[in-house]
């Protein structure tokens, strides 16, 4: 695959590892204005480095597109002469739009829009996708792309922001669950980094279990239960005081954060 990724900040840098760890690539583009911070990935031979968008894609099958959506228009303007059959676009830019995108460079190209999350730097990126009609006939492309990065599900266009809060920002939620159960491990005695430890890899241990066995979360929960026990003691405390509660409020309020944020700054 010929891949360029216009834009690599902190998200096309991520997928750019992933894809060179994968050997997902038979040359790879990386773009951005200053490019002094991508020098040592010169080394990899399947890879340029360069300012030049144009040259990119001129030399690029599949497009990535991970620049701030302020600067995404303008990017789609200067190329959008050189767009050809043979280019896929996809846009990781949150809330940005396909038909936003092919009123730049026409509903005849193939658009994808893929939402990721930072996990994707070490393969576990759970990634939304979706697309134009003309982009279905080669979203099997993206999702090959995404599986080698973590896991990917194609949703309608109208769930996109909803994905963005649950996967997106669900890395920050998640994280903040990690530290607080740090913080009790080491109120129990543990040093910091040891009740790290604990904490990540149960954390992980959770997600797996339901991962491979299917079962639903409640399910496992029954199991470590002991009637009268100790974690059922801990697990009510916790919904006492508002444990789903609050991160049910807590997504539903970054959705409507989302949905001012896009009016505001893209529409
Ligand atoms: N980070 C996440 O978890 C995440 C998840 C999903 C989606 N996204 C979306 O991904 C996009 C990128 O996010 P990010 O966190 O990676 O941002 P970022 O670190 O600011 O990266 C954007 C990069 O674009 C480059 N750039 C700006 N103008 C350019 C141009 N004309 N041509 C080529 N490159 C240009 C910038 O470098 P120069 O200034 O050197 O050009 C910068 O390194 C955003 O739209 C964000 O909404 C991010």
């Amino acid at each position: 695959m010929k891949i360029a990724i216009i834009g690599t900040g902190n998200l096309g840098l991520a997928i750019a590892k992933g894809l060179l760890i994968n050997n997902a690539i038979t040359s790879l583009y990386l773009t951005k204005r200053d490019t002094s911070s991508l020098e040592k990935y010169q080394e990899h031979k399947e890879v340029t480095i360069t300012s030049d968008n144009r040259e990119a894609v001129m030399h690029s099958d599949i497009l990535i597109f991970a620049v701030q959506p302020g600067h995404f228009t303008a990017i789609l303007e200067d190329i959008k002469d050189l767009l050809t059959e043979k280019h896929i676009l996809i846009s990781t830019i949150t809330g940005y739009k396909v038909p936003q995108i092919a009123a730049v460079v026409g509903d005849h190209q193939f658009i994808i829009r893929a939402m990721p999350n930072t996990a994707i730097a070490v393969g576990e990126s759970m990634t939304c996708l979706c697309s134009n009609v003309t982009g279905s006939k080669r979203i099997a492309i993206a999702e090959a792309i995404f599986n080698k990065l973590g896991t990917s599900l194609i949703i309608p266009e109208a769930q996109m922001q909803a994905a963005t809060v649950i996967c997106a920002s669900g890395i920050a939620f998640w994280m903040r669950l990690i530290r607080a159960t740090t913080q009790g491990a080491i109120q129990l005695g543990f040093d910091a980094a040891e009740a790290q430890q604990l904490a990540m890899q149960t954390c992980l241990g959770a997600a797996s279990l339901v991962i491979k066995s299917g079962n639903h979360p409640e399910a496992e929960i029954d199991k470590v239960t002991t009637p009268k026990g100790c974690t059922i003691e801990g697990l009510n405390e916790m919904e006492h005081a508002g444990l789903s509660s609050s991160l049910i409020k807590g997504i539903v309020a970054s959705y409507h954060k989302i949905n001012t944020i896009e009016k505001r700054n893209i529409l």
